[in-house]
């Protein structure tokens, strides 16, 4: 039997994408096996979205090298973006392949075999989607769901519509067929996937936009929550929040990337939409019946981001009230229209501004999660912490609680355990980034 061991970076589309891989690598023969050591085939799905993250990669390729005997496969953005490159700079590689490949990977496995020692699967010009046979995943309770793949916007600063392709959206009949089996099988919270999802557009007959799609499969028998992840403001439509409005099983929670709170640095940055146009799709989720949690990404040191365009970032966040932001350093990319720049920043002033950036954003955390202080939140239980000694879960609005529970303080000697459950929670503590309670019981 031909052993394979995989290791994944990035994204949750990069994560769900090797899961896709492993299925394929199954069909084909192989068999999973968890150390480089005992693999022939050692495959590596990287992701190039920041320098940092690129730079990793070439190390960790390197740490492969000394095994002679083993193919080494480089997947994902990185391959995708360096392309025949890596084969210069790593001689030992012998397999890269960018995501909108990845249906071919079947054949590229075949050339492996025969000894061919470049093999390559790099051609963005594609209109499909990486479809395998249904399988189940790694979590027994969660699922990610490929809904749209590819990226056809022009953010300056961004590397994935190159490494990724454009946009192709799966028919709804096989998104809504795998997430009915998803559901048969067990799980009871399904995250839909996308670059940007709500660019999602049914490419059969039926033509179901995302809300329409959002709306159908929140009607799944059993299915419990379903989230979606990432949404472009450009495309964000009101209909979505109305979905997730009328139907609880849509969670109240919604990642929507603002990158600056200056319409001026918006437009270097080719982001499509103007901070006020920004704050009107804020407003729509507020005037929601149900209490939405809304969370960002946050870009600092675009080039030109003058120090008034970043106080216009840190008034944004006391507009909008975020209960969590992912903030970055702007980070220079290969072949991204934002290298034209003349007035990029020190890595120094980057560096100060991020620091400013969270620590405004703590502050904003530690009252809002403060008000949930004796509340009762459902929570679906992900684990045991042992260090600890709490369980912890999630709430429809993504927030982490941690909880005692009086009837089960952890899981038992003969594997009973709460994970997958859902359980009411009085939450009784609040930090900047989670909440702690007793599970009502
Ligand atoms: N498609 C999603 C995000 C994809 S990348 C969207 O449009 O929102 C995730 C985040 O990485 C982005 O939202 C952005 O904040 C950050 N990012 C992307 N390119 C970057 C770069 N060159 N430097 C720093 N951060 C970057
Ligand atoms: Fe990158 Fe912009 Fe596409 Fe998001 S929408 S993946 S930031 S180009
Ligand atoms: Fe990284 Fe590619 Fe995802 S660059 S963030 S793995 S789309």
């Amino acid at each position: 039997m031909k052993k394979f061991y995989i290791e994944t970076f990035g994204c949750q589309m990069n994560a769900h994408d090797s899961e896709k891989v492993i299925v394929t690598l199954v069909g084909e023969g192989y068999s999973q096996v968890p150390t480089v050591d005992e693999a022939d085939l050692v495959l590596y799905n990287t992701c190039s979205i920041r320098d940092k993250a690129e730079q990793k990669v070439y190390a960790r390729i390197q740490d492969f090298k000394r095994r002679k005997d083993k193919i080494v496969g480089v997947l994902g953005c990185v391959a995708q973006q360096e392309g025949e490159k890596i084969f210069e700079r790593a001689p030992h590689v012998s397999l890269v392949a960018g995501s909108a490949s990845y249906n071919l990977l079947p054949q590229m496995l075949v050339q492996i075999e025969a000894g061919n020692r470049r093999v390559t699967g790099l051609s963005l010009d594609t209109e499909d989607t990486f479809e395998v046979p249904y399988t189940k995943r790694d979590n027994p309770h969660k699922a990610f769901l490929t809904i749209i793949e590819g990226c056809s916007k022009s953010c300056a600063y961004c590397v994935v519509p190159m490494t990724r392709g454009p946009e192709r959206s799966r028919t709804s009949a096989s998104v809504l067929t795998e997430a009915r089996q998803l559901v048969e099988d067990g799980y009871s919270e399904i995250t839909l996937l996308g670059q940007n999802v709500n660019s999602y557009l049914d490419p059969s007959e039926t033509r179901l936009d995302f809300a329409m799609l959002l709306r159908r499969i929140g009607k799944i028998d059993g299915l419990k929550r379903v989230r979606f992840t990432t949404s472009h403001p450009r495309d964000f439509v009101k209909e979505i929040v109305d979905a997730v409005d009328e139907n609880p099983v849509l969670c109240n929670h919604i990642h929507l990337p603002v990158q600056s709170g200056s319409t001026d640095v918006l437009n270097r940055m080719q982001r499509l939409y103007t901070r006020d146009e920004y704050m009107r799709r804020i407003e729509w989720m507020k005037n929601a019946r149900r209490e939405i949690t809304i969370t960002s990404d946050i870009i600092v040191g675009f080039p030109g981001e003058t120090e008034e365009d970043f106080e216009q970032t840190l008034r944004l966040l006391d507009e909008v009230q975020y209960d969590a932001i992912f903030s970055f350093k702007y980070s220079q990319r290969p072949n991204t229209p934002a290298l034209q720049y003349a007035d990029h920043l020190s890595e120094e002033e980057k560096s100060r501004r991020l620091t400013i950036v969270q620590e405004h954003q703590r502050q904003i955390q530690i009252p809002r999660n403060a008000a949930y202080i004796g509340r009762v939140q459902e929570v679906m239980v992900d684990g045991y912490n042992k260090a600890t000694q709490q369980w912890l879960g999630k709430s429809s609005q993504h927030k982490t609680i941690g909880f005692s529970h009086s009837a089960m303080p952890g899981p038992t000697a003969d594997g009973a355990t709460l994970e997958g459950s859902y359980l009411d929670v009085r939450v009784t503590r609040s930090g900047p980034n989670s909440l702690a309670g007793e599970a009502v019981v």
